[in-house]
């Protein structure tokens, strides 16, 4: 076994004599404020602090809060979440600030998740672009808008690493790699507060919540909200980076997940909320649950809304979401010596700390001018933001004889349920649109082509045969509406258009509440009638375009075998329509790459990219051998894997060239490779650099990105990439959970995705 180089242990799990950061803070200012604010303060002040009630104008949860406005006058809300407009959040600001007894000003939170009116991509489209300033961009915006209408606090990023397609909510996070994970919370996290003393400075900077912490996105089977069992080491080595990066860019405050973590709730689990959180990481913002997190301790069975609230309480937790356990009980465990004056004084502590630093304090209505939210709101600079980066989360997945882009002319037949919908275009998180204002794809062709094609519409089909199934996915969402014709119907009107077409874009895949909250599915390939209208498309022996929408990867073996081309495109927000016609009309050259692989079969899952090796790997290029890990009926491999992506060009890699093929400790060397641009069309290209560790004392996985880098590369030109490794980016935690690398050798693997690699060997001593 190799000898270990345990280095500094800052960031390791054994650092146990690191101080709770958040009670010693260092703005002696802020102290003093508080110490003689929380003076003042009853116990019943306090705890009325941590609760945080939903105002009911959007639903994103079961549970309803009641009697708001009494409960502020009385000192018992600490913020609100979830009211929409600018005008209603000064009123009720005024209620705290005039006729509560300490005056202490509200916190106001949302589900910002991917813009406000504005609407970004879903965030694992976004992550597909690859692009951090374009990614923190989008939070600048989404922030801009949403302090415009009163909002201060946003309940995002949403980081959780996730590698089940059946679990809904992948659409919210940034697929399944931590690395490209962390890089995507800092930008975030960058985009909406502001950086380090400067955050907060304006008022259209608001405060971020990372979530859900943790583990969220690894629950059994892809069922919501269902239980989370893995090993410290894969916690840490796999999922929990994310987290940690947001820590590190400052986020002023955290969520808790619903499930379960070893064995424990996340809402109740100290190790979680403060060895590692505060301790471990030095997190000195609040966490808030997630919604009714405490109350469904009960449910999870370890005890009733008293005991759960107190051992939330204990475990770190500031703020309770809609559960009102903090409000109901927390006082009389406090009399029965169940939880102590210090412990309530804590988290009290937080929330004022947070509500001091977005100035709150010194202006209780600093974000509620009510004559922003004209000029700030769905500007036209900000949709074209959207627009652009709309444009880069699209991901090419085939296209076979130049079929894409389209020439703006002849007749394009435009078929499916989705392509004449405006409102399904922003995604399910986008609880503040206008669904009004997203144009439906087939306005957004006709705005891009001009006059100078002909584009006709044809429904298709409905999105799927089963009603029911669509009915329950849009219980609290956006149906598409049903058409009544047959089948038979619908299919018949479509092929008549396409007859007289030159091309056929089929515009087919989920609708927007197919996945997100409470949206898990078995089944992720495109429903059945919908796949039987795209083959009696395809027997019409024309091109055939499909124009896939999705929230998850989705499982199209037979499209890929049979249809030219094929363009992801997500829901890629409120100016998603235009975005797409950029792009199939050759505007913008293509250039998102997967952050989440496509399974060939949903039996596959969950199948990713780092996964490790095992004592009996199947040998390379194989397909099956007998006992070693394979299936008798599929393939080992993806039918895209991560990082894929194609362009309307082609990029050439070279070999990759080391400037050393050894480095220590302190060394570092750099890794090249020349890209080429070998078509005729200028494009982007992300780079991607994987590594592998080919002997630990534990056993590693078979790559793992460690940087990225994309690049504009002109028609036929060439460009040398270059990454510096050193010994930081070899970490891993060990057995023993210390944070360490390893002297031995490794392999450095570049390529335009995680398959496709060339490859050179190093040693670190
Ligand atoms: C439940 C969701 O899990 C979380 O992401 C969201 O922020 C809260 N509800 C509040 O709406």
């Amino acid at each position: 076994m190799k000898r270990l180089l345990i280095v500094a242990l800052s960031l390791g799990i054994l650092s146990l004599s690191a101080q709770v950061k958040s009670s010693v803070s260092e703005d002696p200012k802020m102290d003093k404020f508080i110490n003689d604010l929380m003076k003042k303060m009853t116990i019943e002040e306090k705890i009325g602090q941590l609760n945080l009630p939903s105002s009911g104008d959007i639903t994103t949860g079961q549970a309803k809060s009641s009697n708001i406005a009494d409960k502020i006058k009385k000192g018992q809300v600490g913020g609100l979440f979830n009211i929409k407009g600018v005008e209603k959040i000064k009123d009720v600001q005024r209620v705290a600030v005039e006729e509560s007894r300490l005056k202490i000003p509200l916190i106001f939170g949302m589900d910002v998740i991917h813009g406000y009116e504005t609407v970004f991509p879903i965030p694992l489209g976004l992550s597909c672009s690859w692009d951090m300033a374009a990614i923190e961009q989008s939070a600048r915006v989404a922030a801009v808008e949403a302090s415009a209408d009163g909002i201060c606090w946003t309940f995002s990023p949403m980081v959780d690493i996730s590698r089940d397609p059946r679990w809904g909510r992948v659409s919210e996070g940034n697929g399944e790699d931590p690395y490209l994970g962390g890089q995507i919370a800092k930008a975030m996290v960058r985009g909406y507060q502001g950086i380090g003393d400067k955050a907060y400075s304006s008022n259209n900077q608001i405060m971020a919540c990372v979530k859900h912490y943790a583990l969220y996105g690894a629950g059994e089977a892809g069922r919501d909200y269902n239980t989370v069992d893995m090993s410290r080491q894969r916690m840490f080595n796999e999922y929990m980076y994310p987290y940690q990066a947001a820590v590190e860019a400052g986020v002023g405050s955290a969520m808790a997940s619903f499930n379960e973590v070893d064995g424990i709730p996340a809402t109740a689990n100290k190790w979680l909320m403060t060895d590692v959180l505060r301790k471990q990481w030095g997190f000195s913002g609040f966490v808030v649950t997630d919604y009714t997190g405490i109350s469904e301790m009960i449910d999870h069975g370890i005890g009733n809304l008293q005991t759960v609230s107190a051992r939330a309480l204990k475990a770190g937790i500031d703020m309770d979401m809609v559960s009102e356990g903090f409000l109901t009980t927390l006082k009389k465990s406090y009399d029965e010596g169940k939880v102590t004056e210090a412990e309530i004084n804590a988290a009290c502590r937080r929330i004022l700390e947070a509500k001091y630093k977005l100035g709150l304090f010194a202006d209780p209505y600093k974000y509620c001018d009510v004559n922003r939210a004209k000029k700030e709101i769905y500007t036209n600079e900000h949709r074209a933001v959207a627009r652009k980066i709309a444009s880069e989360s699209f991901v090419l997945l085939k296209n076979a004889n130049k079929t894409l882009p389209l020439k703006k002319e002849g007749t394009i037949a435009l078929v499916g349920p989705l392509a004449n919908s405006g409102s399904n275009m922003p995604g399910t998180w986008s609880v503040a649109v206008n669904l009004d204002k997203p144009k439906s794809l087939l306005d957004g062709l006709k705005s891009v082509a001009g006059n100078s094609a002909s584009i006709v519409y044809a429904k298709g089909s409905n999105l799927t045969a089963d009603q029911a199934l669509e009915e329950r996915a849009t219980m609290f969402g956006r149906s598409l509406g049903r058409d009544d014709r047959t089948e038979e119907d619908l299919r018949n009107e479509a092929l008549e258009i396409a007859k007289n077409a030159d091309v056929i874009v089929a515009a087919l895949g989920e609708s927007s509440e197919f996945s997100g909250e409470s949206s898990s599915r078995t089944g992720i390939g495109i429903p059945d009638v919908q796949q039987r209208l795209l083959k009696e498309l395809l027997k019409t022996g024309k091109p055939v375009v499909l124009v896939l929408f999705t929230g998850r990867p989705m499982t199209l073996t037979w499209e890929d075998e049979n249809v030219p081309a094929i363009l992801n495109v997500w829901f890629g927000g409120s100016e998603a329509a235009e975005a797409i016609g950029d792009v199939l009309f050759g505007d913008v050259n293509p250039s998102g790459k997967l952050t989440t692989t496509f399974p060939q079969n949903i039996g596959q899952v969950p199948l990713f990219y780092n996964h490790k090796n095992t004592g009996r790997p199947l040998g390379e290029g194989k397909w099956f051998e007998k006992f070693r890990s394979n299936y008798l009926d599929v393939s080992n491999e993806p039918l895209y894997p991560f990082g894929y992506g194609l362009s309307y060009t082609t990029f050439d890699y070279s070999d990759v060239k080391l400037t050393s093929t050894t480095i220590d400790a302190n060394g570092e060397l750099t890794a090249s490779v020349t890209v080429t641009n070998n078509g005729t069309v200028d494009g982007s290209e992300v780079v991607q650099l994987y590594i592998r560790d080919l002997v630990g004392s534990v056993t590693r996985p078979v790559k793992e990105l460690k940087g990225f880098d994309k690049v504009f590369i002109k028609a036929g030109e060439s460009k040398i990439i270059d990454f510096k490794i050193n010994s930081e980016m070899l970490k891993f935690y060990n057995y023993d959970l210390q944070y360490v690398f390893e002297p031995g050798e490794f392999e450095v693997m570049i390529g335009g995705n995680s398959r496709d690699v060339k490859s050179a060997r190093f040693t670190l001593n």
